[in-house]
């Protein structure tokens, strides 16, 4: 089994990570989205999905209901409830309409001192509720340069995935910090190596399940280099950041996927 070749049933996911951005009016933004979908002007192999503020999860899972367009969520608590003032438990968001949510962004990590424990134990949280997690990792533009890039991700991934994830329930999201935000990507080639070596890790841990599980890059991915990223072998998809706000970009990045013709 060769860690260069993905099974061919992984399906794409393009996900928007809205961050801190949006008010009730942004809804808007998701609403084209849904009907572009619901229109057939995406491909039926392709999923999206949008995780806007929590603010906005209950109103857009109810706007989105029944179509397909998934809501996911940025972040979770690791226990289901408690005196936690401020924060939401991965059973709430079920609650609300996710399906899914981002653990360990680095802007998380960074902002408020996520350690991959503590990535971790959010993803095993995913996981009880039954949301889907996504799992983020990448290294920093001090890293890359030191040569250090594949012994932080196997680090990473060592601590912040989950014990009994499977291709269903548990999606690594490769994300240089270097490239968020800031318009510089990886070359294809670097983004070849590291999904490669984050696929190889994931058969490791997880057998059959990690050869199918998906892969997503973000990092500054909009609508004019979507394509040549997202054809990099081991690239299930992308997490989208900026370009996810305007409806538009987010449905060009999805129509730059290649989808299987089976
Ligand atoms: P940008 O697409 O704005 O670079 O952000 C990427 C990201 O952090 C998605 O989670």
């Amino acid at each position: 089994m060769s860690a260069n070749s993905p099974a061919p049933s992984v399906r794409p996911l393009i996900a928007g990570n809205w961050k801190m951005h949006g008010l009730r009016a942004q809804l808007a933004e998701a609403q084209t989205v849904r009907d572009a979908l619901t229109a057939g002007e995406i491909s039926h192999g392709v999923d999206v999905m949008i995780c806007p503020p929590a603010t906005l999860i209950a109103l857009m899972a109810e706007m989105a209901k029944g179509s397909r367009l998934a809501v996911g969520a940025q972040d979770c608590h690791w226990l289901p409830q408690g005196a936690h003032t401020g924060d939401i438990s991965a059973e709430m968001l079920h609650d609300a309409g996710a399906t899914a949510v981002i653990v360990g962004h680095s802007e998380r990590r960074a902002d408020h001192g996520e350690l991959d424990r503590i990535v971790k134990a959010k993803a095993e949280a995913a996981l009880r509720a039954g949301l889907t997690a996504i799992v983020c990792i990448g290294e920093t533009a001090g890293q890359r340069r030191a040569g250090l890039t594949l012994d932080i991700i196997a680090r990473q991934l060592v601590g912040s995935l989950p014990e009994a994830g499977t291709a269903a329930d548990t999606i690594v999201a490769y994300e240089p910090v270097w490239a968020i935000g800031t318009g510089l990507t990886p070359t294809p080639a670097e983004v070849a190596e590291v999904h490669a070596f984050i696929r190889r890790a994931l058969i490791d841990q997880y057998g059959t399940q990690g050869r199918e599980m998906r892969i997503l890059y973000g990092g500054s991915v909009k609508p004019s280099n979507a394509a040549e990223l997202l054809a990099v072998p081991n690239v299930n998809g992308a997490l989208v950041g900026g370009a996810s706000l305007k409806a538009q970009d987010l449905l060009a990045i999805a129509r730059a996927c290649k989808v299987d013709a089976a």
